[in-house]
């Protein structure tokens, strides 16, 4: 047995988070979970809210809310909908807890310790409109490497350059759109994560075996020269982790507040840590998923995220934990995601475009969309979401090759032997030749998910549905039944031993589909088939079962449209 740490980027408390962001960490975090779990492993599955920072702030100035208000009700709205689309954390936490606090102070102290550490007195965009500084997503303007016209004073969403606010071109306040702005002088803290460049760089070089998406842009960064450049972890804000040297107060610093990206990764070790205390364990639980000197020398420890976190997962946050001297876990491996387009654009929060979390919810249930969203997931470059290919995607996968199978084997045994698995005959060569196929798609299956390449391991989880269907198909047991229903027996047998199969190996993708299939067949036996025979024969003669309702409803043509209709404006 494995232990596998496995985080998903932290979503911004902003609001309700859309498909692309889903698709983007948290759902194929989840399948990844789910198959590990269901290979019998150690998982550890972590996320959270991000809360800091000026995504936060504005959010909460535009509903009017006191920003702490504003995160705890938005933290329980994004848990609920987590659990909607049955996204199966161990835990998901919240950047602005007690844990992540006393934790970010930690590395920070221990980083001041190292030389790592350096005051900086330094220039900062100051509004006289709004009469504050504004650091980060606090300002707008055009980023000076792309051109990109609304480009945010931390990042630009559209090439992933990190920035400075007084790096845009043309600047504008986004809380008033003020232009009236000058440049004032404070003092922050940089880490000196150059110091780091060597180490960093051996550190991905030696990581051969990860997507090139996930590389090609840490190295980009690591040779752009300004890519690794020392950086502000500190912020003028109200809201955030408190400037302090572990427990220690930092002369100069006071009514500072840390960066959000500097104590968000941190939050992945937070979470942990709060999970720990909420279920009433003591440190060294947490501890040996984190601390290799603590156990978490064996963990496997894996990271999801879109391609504009990576920067921060390759560089800052390595270089923090580098950096402290002490024996915390490094991510082992990093699974990165292109964007997911939404019908013609791109989804987009700030401009309600799109299909959002609670909508997509509202319409259909989680499976329909954790399939169509994986199955079509942004790996090798960006994809795009259309009402008429998720139509037919679910109308085909879903409804007509793995619900038809199950509707007609289940409700074939019910009129001709009852609702028990029938006895008589014996599996002849067209089950073994069946078996000797799912063998071989099974073990593809099983290599796709362990190396997460998520669009080839649901296409060959379709294979292994439609395999079933040519099956049933030339079987006939229909047909078979007049002359030989002993024979016909044999067949719904293993049809019904099939049912089983398909709920256990497609439980990562569909997991409420697969609980009514296994519902439906009266068994709570969920093991993997590491044996095709001995799997497709789990359930004996005589064993009962009941006929499921419906697993899969399609998508008809005037749903479609009023869909296409409805989200075709700006969400507000
Ligand atoms: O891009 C985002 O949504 C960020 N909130 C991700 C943070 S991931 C991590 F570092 F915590
Ligand atoms: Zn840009």
């Amino acid at each position: 047995m494995s232990r596998i740490l496995i985080t998903s980027a932290i979503p911004y408390i902003n609001g309700i988070k859309h498909l692309g962001n889903l698709i983007g960490s948290q759902l194929p975090a989840d399948l990844y979970a789910r198959y590990q779990r269901a290979r019998g492993n150690e998982v550890m599955f972590i996320c959270a809210t991000d809360e800091h920072g000026t995504p936060a702030e504005l959010a909460a100035a535009k509903a009017g809310q006191p920003v702490a208000e504003y995160c705890a009700q938005m933290h329980e709205v994004q848990a609920d909908i987590a659990k909607g689309f049955r996204l199966s954390f161990d835990f998901f936490g919240r950047s602005s807890s007690e844990r992540n606090k006393k934790l970010t102070q930690h590395f920070a102290g221990k980083l001041a310790e190292n030389g790592l550490i350096e005051e900086v007195a330094e220039k900062q965009v100051y509004s006289k409109a709004d009469g504050r500084f504004l650091p980060d997503r606090y300002i707008e303007g055009t980023c000076p490497n792309c051109g990109y016209d609304k480009a945010r004073g931390d990042q630009c969403e559209n090439c992933t350059k990190q920035l400075d606010p007084t790096d845009l071109i043309e600047p504008r306040s986004a809380i008033s759109g003020s232009t009236e702005l000058e440049v004032r002088e404070t003092k922050h803290l940089y880490l000196r994560q150059s110091r780091l460049r060597d180490k960093l760089d051996a550190w991905i070089d030696s990581k051969s075996d990860w997507p090139v998406l996930t590389t090609s842009i840490a190295k980009k960064w690591l040779h752009d020269g300004d890519g690794l450049r020392d950086r502000g972890i500190t912020r003028d804000l109200d809201w955030g982790v408190p400037v302090k040297k572990g427990d220690e107060p930092w002369p100069g610093m006071e009514g500072k507040v840390f960066y959000v990206w500097f104590d968000a990764p941190i939050e992945y070790i937070g979470a942990t840590a709060e999970w720990a205390d909420a279920n009433g364990l003591d440190d060294s639980a947490w501890q040996r998923w984190w601390r290799t000197d603590k156990g978490a020398q064996d963990v496997r420890y894996v990271q999801f995220m879109g391609k504009d976190n990576v920067p921060f997962h390759t560089l800052s946050f390595p270089a923090t934990i580098m950096g402290s001297g002490e024996p915390w876990k490094l991510v082992d491996y990093i699974k990165s995601f292109n964007y997911l387009n939404y019908d013609g654009g791109q989804f987009s929060t700030s401009q309600g475009r799109g299909v959002f979390m609670d909508q997509a919810l509202s319409i259909l249930p989680a499976d329909y969309w954790r399939w169509w969203l994986l199955s079509h997931a942004p790996e090798s470059s960006d994809s795009e979401f259309t009402w008429e290919n998720f139509q037919v995607s679910v109308n085909k996968d879903l409804a007509d090759v793995l619900g038809n199978f199950v509707s007609r084997v289940t409700k074939f045994c019910r009129a001709k032997f009852g609702e028990h698995v029938p006895a008589g005959g014996t599996y002849g060569p067209a089950e073994h030749k069946l078996i000797a196929e799912l063998k071989k798609r099974i073990r593809a299956y099983e290599n796709f998910m362990e190396s997460m390449e998520i669009r080839k391991a649901a296409q060959e989880l379709r294979a292994i549905w439609v395999a079933g269907n040519e099956y049933l198909q030339s079987a006939a047991p229909w047909t078979v039944f007049k002359e030989d229903p002993d024979h016909a027996a044999a067949i719904i047998r293993f049809s019904l031993n099939l049912i089983r199969l398909y709920a256990v190996l497609s439980a990562p993708f569909i997991p409420d589909a697969a609980e009514k299939m296994l519902q439906a067949l009266q068994t709570k036996n969920d093991s993997w088939p590491d044996n095709v025979e001995q799997a497709l024969s789990v359930l004996p003669a005589g064993h009962n079962f009941s006929v499921p309702d419906v697993l899969f409803a399609k998508i008809s043509d005037e749903q479609r449209e009023e869909w296409q209709a409805r989200f075709a404006g700006s969400r507000d």
